[in-house]
Order: structure tokens, then C-alpha cells, then sequence
């Protein structure tokens, strides 16, 4: 008989599996559209989470630059509140089932699914013929991430629902195909508003670590002078401080920061308002300071007090990958068997 290998969920609510990747310095959109919401929901559910660096390689990453920020992503994470002790916190490559999974899910996801994923368009550009072959089954692995533990719910970016799906659709087909239930369909655990944080620099385009322009995002790792300097340098517009939602309208920079301090204060909107009513742009941009730095402040502190001990980080990380493998390894044995791979005498 085969083993599924999954620990017993006991009183959680499922058992989640996200994913980051390590390329670039982790930034307040990260923290407030990710790592702050994973650290609410390892309250409820098992949690395993995975620094995806085999995803981080579908497009060319400097090698010395991504041991740092592999290294770097982790303590950001741990700072910011994630318990690697109740949770698993690992590096993708360190777990071999995700990319051995991932083989039998190419075999099984068809290519005309892939050519609908509108990421691989972005970022394949118009020059598609060379971009690696990593980035166009980008999504498998991602599927693999997932369903390697069986994973029962996936908090993602709007961003990544796309991806999702696919995984919902790969893990159906291997179900069907093998007629076998052996993948539950993960579930969205997508977001609410005001999550999306965007460029300080654009109020329409995401606040990403790929944007030229430092400017454009505050990173964890900024001091309190950055931190101030790049308020005061974020775009507003002429008018007033909006004191109404009607009032935001059509004002994407004013909205962006008016979301940053409710997301970095637990505030709504109405609340927002109420506190910054009659005031400047400039003296929001300072509350807005206070704010930013007063969360960002510590983790800002513990990350750079952890980045100290890199030997310390990996071993948290081998502990991780261990708690990960004792799954993966037992899901990846069912899925052989049930594919009729000779088992090893
Ligand atoms: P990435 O930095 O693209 O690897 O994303 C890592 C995680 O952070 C994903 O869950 C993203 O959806 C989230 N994220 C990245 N940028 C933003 C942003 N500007 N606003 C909200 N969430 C974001
Ligand atoms: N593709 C995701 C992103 O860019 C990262 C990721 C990789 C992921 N594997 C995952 C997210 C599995 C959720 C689940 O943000």
C-alpha cells in the first residue's frame, strides 16, 4: 500500500504552503501583501514556507548575490514574525521532491495551458524564443511546490491566481487520469484591498524590486533617514488631502499612501481620514514616517542582527527543509507508485 506521508492536521484549519522568492531586497509591498499575512494565518493552519530559489534561476541570477539574498529573504521573514519552530521555513532546492514532483506534473499539464499564462508573456517580452525553458514551465514547479505536500489552501497575490488555477487544473487532471484522489485542489487565500502597495514613485504601477528607481520602495532594510527621505520624495498631487473616499478618486498616489498607513496602523479608511483631516501633504508624509518606522524600525534591526550569524540561518533552514522533507518525500512516493514507477528493490 502506499503511504501519503502527511502529518495528521490536528486542530488546524488545513495545512498552507506559500512561496517568495530570494532575488532582491525584501520591500513594504512583500511585508503588507505577503509576510505580514502569513504570519496571521500561522496561527490557524499548518504552515510550510518556501524560498523559492529554482524559480529564482528561470531568469539569470548573480550566484554569490543569491546565496545573500536567500539568507536575507529568511531572516527578513523570521523578523517580520514567522515562526520557523511552529512553521517550516526552507529553501525550495534544499527539498528535492518539489523539482522530482515537478517532472511527472510536466508530463501531465499540456502546453496549451501554459501558453495562456499571461506572467511568462510579461516576462518573456518580445523576445520569447530566448527566454529558458525554466520560465515557461515556471508554473509546473510552482504546481509541484504546492501539491508536493498536499497543501489545502495557498495565500497568493492577485498576481498569482493564474498560477493557482493552473495548479487546481494540473492536480484534477493527475486525479482523473490516474483515477485516484491523490491531490486535494488547493484553495486561493487571496488578499483583501488595500494590500496592493504600489510605487511611491507611480501610484499605478506595484511597488516592485525590480523597478530601476530606489526611490519607488521602501526596503525592510532602510533606516529611518531612507525611510523619511523616500516619503518625502514620494509623488502626491496639487490638491488637498483627500477627506472623503469620493474624494480620492482618480488620485492614485494619494490613495497609495493613504492604504499604506491604514495597512501599517490596522486603521480603515474612514479612521485614516478622520486622523489626517486639515493636514499637508507634508505633514502626512512625516505621520507617515513615524508610522513606517515604528514597524519597520524592528524588523529592520532583528534582520540585520540575524544576517550576522549567516551560519545560524542555515541551520534554522536545514531544520526547515527536514520538517518539509519528512512530507515531500512520502507524497512523492505515493504519486510514483500510483504512476507505475518500479519501486526501488
Ligand atoms: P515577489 O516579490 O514578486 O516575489 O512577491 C513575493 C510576495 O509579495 C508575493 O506574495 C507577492 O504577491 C507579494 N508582493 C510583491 N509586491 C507586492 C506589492 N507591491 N504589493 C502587495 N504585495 C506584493
Ligand atoms: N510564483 C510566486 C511569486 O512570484 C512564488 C511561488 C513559487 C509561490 N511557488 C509558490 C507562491 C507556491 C505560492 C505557492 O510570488
Amino acid at each position: 500500500m502506499s503511504t501519503s506521508g502527511s502529518t495528521p492536521l490536528g486542530q488546524k484549519a488545513g495545512r498552507i504552503l506559500s512561496g517568495i522568492q530570494p532575488t532582491g531586497n525584501l520591500h513594504l509591498g512583500n511585508y503588507l501583501g505577503a509576510i505580514r499575512n502569513w504570519v496571521t494565518l500561522q496561527q490557524d493552519y499548518e504552515c510550510l514556507f518556501c524560498i523559492v530559489d529554482m524559480h529564482a534561476i528561470t531568469v539569470w541570477q548573480d550566484p554569490a548575490e543569491l546565496i545573500r539574498t536567500t539568507r536575507e529573504v529568511a531572516a527578513g521573514m523570521i523578523a517580520a514574525g514567522v515562526s520557523p519552530v511552529d512553521n517550516a521555513l526552507f529553501v525550495q532546492s534544499h527539498v528535492p521532491a518539489h523539482a522530482q514532483l515537478a517532472w511527472v506534473l510536466n508530463c501531465v499539464a499540456r502546453i496549451g495551458w501554459l501558453n495562456r499564462m499571461t506572467q511568462f508573456k510579461d516576462k518573456a517580452g518580445k523576445n520569447r524564443e530566448n527566454a529558458s525553458v525554466g520560465l515557461y514551465v515556471y508554473p509546473n514547479l510552482m504546481a509541484a511546490d504546492i501539491l508536493v505536500y498536499k497543501a489545502t489552501h495557498v495565500p497568493v497575490g492577485e498576481d498569482q491566481k493564474q498560477h493557482l488555477e493552473l495548479a487546481r487544473d494540473i492536480a484534477q487532471k493527475f486525479n482523473i487520469d490516474f483515477g485516484k484522489v491523490v491531490f486535494p485542489l488547493p484553495e486561493p487565500v487571496i488578499r483583501g484591498p488595500g494590500m496592493r502597495v504600489m510605487s511611491l514613485r507611480d501610484g499605478l504601477k506595484k511597488m516592485s524590486k525590480s523597478d530601476e528607481s530606489d526611490y519607488s520602495r521602501l526596503n525592510m532594510t532602510d533606516d529611518r533617514d531612507a525611510i523619511a527621505l523616500k516619503f518625502q520624495k514620494a509623488k502626491s498631487d496639487p490638491l488637498p488631502l483627500p477627506t472623503t473616499d469620493a474624494e480620492m478618486e482618480g488620485r492614485p498616489e494619494a490613495i497609495n499612501l493613504i492604504n499604506i498607513y491604514a495597512a501599517l496602523t490596522d486603521k480603515s479608511h474612514a479612521e485614516v481620514l478622520a486622523d489626517i483631516s486639515g493636514l499637508q501633504f507634508s505633514a502626512f508624509k512625516a505621520k507617515l514616517t513615524e508610522v513606517a518606522v515604528n514597524v519597520l524600525g524592528p524588523i529592520n534591526a532583528e534582520t540585520k542582527r540575524l544576517m550576522n550569524d549567516p551560519a545560524e540561518i542555515d541551520r534554522v533552514l536545514a531544520r526547515g527543509a527536514e520538517k518539509a522533507n519528512t512530507i515531500a518525500a512520502g507524497v512523492l512516493k505515493e504519486v510514483y507508485d500510483v504512476v507505475g514507477f518500479l519501486p526501488r528493490a
